[in-house]
């Protein structure tokens, strides 16, 4: 592995929140190219990882090496896309361009702004408000202000959470167009549905460590890694060597992480 494809370097990370030690030496590295999922029941960590990841929250010890912020895209987990100022869709796109200390928009930012929101199929809703739009329309539009900075990293924290079937089919379409010139993925889900086809790495968090590593859950059966032309490397690392045909030892362990359960 050539160090230079490597986009996300977190090594040993550790995160308290309050009383809370939420991350507990975490290590996720992600080639470009790659679409990792970032599984795990709720309260395991993934949030507060990829907070802490796009430099949200700051980690109590442990490196990481990301892209700058500027090439960076990043959906937050359930917001609302409007607080309580009326701002139209546009708007809040657009608020993806903006700078840290440069005051105007660059030029054709509304060209890029209708592209970006064309690509969640909302390019006719530019002008309304967004508090006048749907929570999973809310949720689209803060897709298309993370696509709107063409990012070389896009990291969604449940980007379909609320999200209709057929808008979740649209936007895994968009994130397969875009992963194919060269999109570099981190994904929050719960369930991969409609991302399934696209995802090259499942990450298992529980309580706040990395219980699984490798290849995702939909290749249980055995095809969609084999399938798969971009497989990462460490996915053969979960691989018996010993003609366990399944190859998922290590993922079957942390399935568990999967449902809700209390430290044993
Ligand atoms: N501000 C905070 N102070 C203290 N503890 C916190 C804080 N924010 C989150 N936590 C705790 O950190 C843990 C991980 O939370 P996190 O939001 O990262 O989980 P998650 O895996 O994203 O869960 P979900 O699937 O519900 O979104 C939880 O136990 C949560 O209670
Ligand atoms: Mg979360």
């Amino acid at each position: 592995m050539t160090s230079s494809n490597v986009v996300i370097d977190a090594r040993d990370v550790h995160v308290r929140l309050g009383s809370s030690h939420v991350l507990r030496g975490v290590d996720l590295r992600v080639e470009r190219g790659e679409v990792v999922a970032l599984l795990g029941a709720n309260g395991s960590g993934k949030s507060t990882l990829v907070r802490t990841l796009v430099g949200a929250l700051p980690a109590a010890s442990g490196s990481i090496q990301v892209p700058p912020p500027a090439r960076m895209g990043y959906v937050p987990q359930r917001v609302s896309a409007a607080g309580g100022i009326p701002s139209t869709a546009q708007e809040v796109v657009a608020s993806g361009l903006l700078r840290p200390g440069r005051l105007r928009l660059p030029r054709g930012w509304r060209d890029q702004v209708h592209d970006a929101l064309g690509l969640v199929g909302l390019a006719d809703r530019c002008h309304d408000a967004t508090n006048h739009l749907s929570g999973g329309q809310q949720q689209r539009v803060l897709i298309a202000r993370a696509l709107v900075r063409e990012p070389e990293v896009l990291v969604l924290d449940e980007p379909v959470a609320g999200v209709d079937h057929p808008s979740q089919e649209q936007f895994a379409a968009t994130m397969t167009r875009l992963v194919a010139q060269g999109l570099t993925v981190l994904v929050v889900l719960h369930e991969l549905g409609e991302l399934a086809p696209l995802v090259t790495r499942a990450v298992v968090l529980r309580h706040g460590r990395v219980v699984h590593d490798g290849a995702p859950p939909s290749a249980r059966n055995g095809h969609a890694a084999a399938d798969h032309e971009h497989v990462h490397p460490h996915a053969a690392t979960t691989t018996p060597e010993h003609g366990d045909e399944s190859g998922f030892a290590g993922f079957e362990d942390s399935t568990a992480a999967l449902t809700d359960h209390p430290e044993a």
